[in-house]
């Protein structure tokens, strides 16, 4: 049956490699609708965990693995045996930076090569990792090509950027948007056509390059605005304004403006990553991604300037930040995740201790994270646990923070996400980030942007 044909019929059989973030939510969603898929991952300890029926990804319950696997739909797989049969392959591998800023894109090197080995006439390949424009034409094109065979001819190649928000309930893989840009117009309108079968929206565009370089933009626009908010907040520090206040009055204007929010940094495997992919691509070029470097910059130095809002707020006290006994609240990148890649959080564990604080964490989502080389295992929160603190530092605003309770226990609480918006008592020990705060009224020191 020709392929079409088969990915209208949910006849087809599905290979991803890559059960992380992306992955695994992306193959329970073809599982539902029908597809038989079988996912490879090099990490023998998830292959395992899904195997037993439990999941590590937040937006997959283990019920829902389990479901897959009994209805014969899902099987975890460690070797890539399993391609050769495949009518659809999508590969959705890490892409981190190396040590030197400079894209790693040995993950897809590696599972390009285990596709081209299996690789045969009439499949569709895809590609979701995100990654620099070019990369699909340029490297996985000839790498399969090496074969014999012929991309949009004998095979079909596409870029498809994965738009997942992890915790984000409300946005999942069916119901946003999916863009599609194909080696060739038939190329596109394959993977349209599969991706149609359990996406509402998909949207083809004229080829990988775009496709790749929207997802890059999508990812440039929320750096680059969280950047500007981020320096609102040590402008508005200096002059003695609140930036939350300002921006929820900014936000009130009902077009031309969007709310983005300050805090200690930007975290994940995403937004402070994906930048650099296209600012190295240009760098061949000899053209300088200005905003991105600048914003990368800015973002950078938030930890820092959380770490000076702690000292300021114990130096308010006659203390300092060396022997100070601190409870950070939350080192997971962002609310009500687990993921702690690029958290500003372990940068800012990591100055604390450099200053010779006394510092523990508690995070309900991360048992454990490695600071200063050493692993530092969450402890439990209890009002005996916050009252013994000099300071209590909020850096990730998790759901089930009880707030309240946490501002009425601290001796003192620097709140880096404006989770105590609603608490009107204590405002003489609460220290927020870019606002004005009676604990620090005489200590703001001004001029430090300037
Ligand atoms: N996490 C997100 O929020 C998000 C959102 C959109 C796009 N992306 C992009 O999607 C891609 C994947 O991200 P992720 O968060 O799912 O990563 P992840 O680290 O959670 O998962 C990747 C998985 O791929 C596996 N893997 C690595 N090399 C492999 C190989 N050669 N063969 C088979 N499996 C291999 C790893 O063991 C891991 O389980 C990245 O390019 C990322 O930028 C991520």
């Amino acid at each position: 049956m020709a392929l079409e044909s088969k990915l209208k019929r949910h006849t087809a059989r599905v290979a991803v490699i890559g059960l992380g973030y992306v992955g695994l939510p992306q193959a329970m969603a073809m599982a539902d609708a029908g597809f038989h898929v079988t996912g490879i991952d090099v990490d023998g300890e998830r292959v395992e965990s899904l195997r037993a029926g439990h999941s590590y990804v937040a937006e997959v319950s283990p019920s829902r693995v389990r479901g897959a696997v009994r209805a014969g739909r899902f099987e975890a797989r460690a070797d890539f045996a399993p391609l050769s049969a495949a009518d659809v392959i999508t590969i959705c591998v890490p892409t981190p930076l190396s040590k030197t800023k400079d894209p790693d894109v040995s993950y897809i090197r590696a599972a390009t090569a285990e596709v081209a080995r299996a690789l045969r006439h009439d499949q569709l390949v895809i590609l979701e990792s995100t990654t620099h424009p070019g990369t699909t034409e340029e490297m996985i094109k000839p790498a399969l090509e090496a074969t014999g065979l012929v991309a949009g001819r004998d095979f079909f190649l596409a870029f498809s950027p994965e738009r997942i928000d992890p915790g984000n309930r409300r946005h999942t893989v069916h119901n946003t948007p999916k863009l599609v840009g194909g080696l060739t117009p038939r190329c596109t309108r394959l993977a349209t056509t599969f991706y149609r079968q359990f996406v509402e929206r998909v949207v083809p565009v004229s080829s990988s390059q775009t496709a790749e370089m929207a997802k890059l933009l999508e990812n440039m626009f929320r750096s680059v605005n969280i950047a500007l908010v981020n320096e609102l907040a040590k402008m508005c520090d200096v002059l003695g304004i609140d930036v939350w206040e300002v921006i929820e009055a900014a936000a009130t204007k009902p077009f031309g403006f969007m709310p983005f929010y300050p805090g200690p940094g930007l975290g994940g495997h995403c937004i402070p990553v994906d930048p650099e992919y296209l600012a190295w691509k240009l760098k061949g070029h000899d053209f300088t991604a200005r905003f991105i470097g600048l914003a990368g910059e800015i973002n950078a130095q938030m930890p820092q300037f959380v770490v000076a809002k702690v000292a300021d707020a114990l130096n308010a006290v006659g203390k300092s930040i060396k022997g100070a006994r601190l409870l950070v609240l939350g080192v997971a990148y962002k609310r009500d995740v687990s993921d702690t890649r690029e958290s500003p959080a372990l940068t800012v564990l990591s100055l604390l201790e450099q200053r010779g604080a006394q510092v523990v964490y508690h995070d309900p989502h991360v048992p454990s994270v490695q600071t200063n080389g050493a692993a530092l295992a969450s402890v439990r929160l209890t009002g005996r646990l916050l009252a013994a603190q000099d300071c209590v530092v909020l850096l990730t605003d998790h759901g089930a923070f009880d707030i309240p309770g946490v501002a009425a226990k601290a001796r003192i609480l620097v709140d880096t996400r404006n989770a105590t918006r609603r608490i009107t008592r204590f405002a003489n020990k609460i220290v927020k980030l870019g606002a004005p705060s009676a604990l620090l009224q005489n200590v703001r020191i001004k001029g430090e942007a300037a």
